[in-house]
């Protein structure tokens, strides 16, 4: 099974990214994800066998982080990957840390961050984009979440969910 560390959006950060998806122009072969679909991956752990599900969900279930606010201030087209995506580009602290131990216990290297939601894919120009009211996400949770592809659209489960919340350690 194909895994994921993620954030997932609450309803109305989902609306108002919804809204900011409408008015794109994605030409003909464009694709607008399903707005149940949108989150930000945290960590792409990738392919795993049902043993280290056990494990993830171990790590995700002990990490102890702090809740944060995250900003989408910008929509970009990206060419390579064809999406459109909404982008935070400034990383608040809380995020950076929550980012960091999870890449840390499970091994992963700590490359860039460029937290974003994918708003459309398969877009072959890139569109005209406004510039975007700065669109405020409060994020109090995170997910481990399944991914299937082979449909239309990929298929996410989100499989397990924990708070985030302030403690002595990270207060
Ligand atoms: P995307 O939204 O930019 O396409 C599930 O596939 C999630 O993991 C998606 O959010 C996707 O990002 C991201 N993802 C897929 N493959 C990845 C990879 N090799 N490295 C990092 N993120 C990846």
């Amino acid at each position: 099974m194909r895994l994921f560390f993620a954030l997932w959006p609450d309803a109305s950060t989902a609306r108002q990214l919804a809204q900011l998806a409408g008015c794109l122009t994605i030409g003909a072969r464009g694709r607008l994800v399903n707005p149940r679909n949108y989150h930000a991956t945290l960590a792409f752990v990738g392919e795993v066998s049902a043993l280290k599900l056990a494990v993830l969900q171990q790590i995700g279930r002990s990490l102890r982080a702090a809740p944060f606010t995250l900003i989408c201030d910008s929509t970009e087209y990206w060419p390579r990957p064809k999406v459109v995506v909404a982008l935070a580009r400034e990383a608040p602290l809380g995020l950076l840390d929550l980012w960091a131990r999870l890449h840390d216990a499970i091994a992963l290297p700590r490359t860039e961050l460029h937290t974003h939601v994918t708003l459309a894919r398969k877009v072959a120009q890139a569109p005209v984009l406004q510039a975007m009211s700065p669109l405020v996400w409060q994020v109090a949770s995170f997910s481990l979440v399944r991914s299937e592809t082979g449909g239309v659209e990929s298929a996410y489960t989100v499989l397990d969910t924990w708070p985030l919340l302030y403690t002595r350690e990270n207060h």
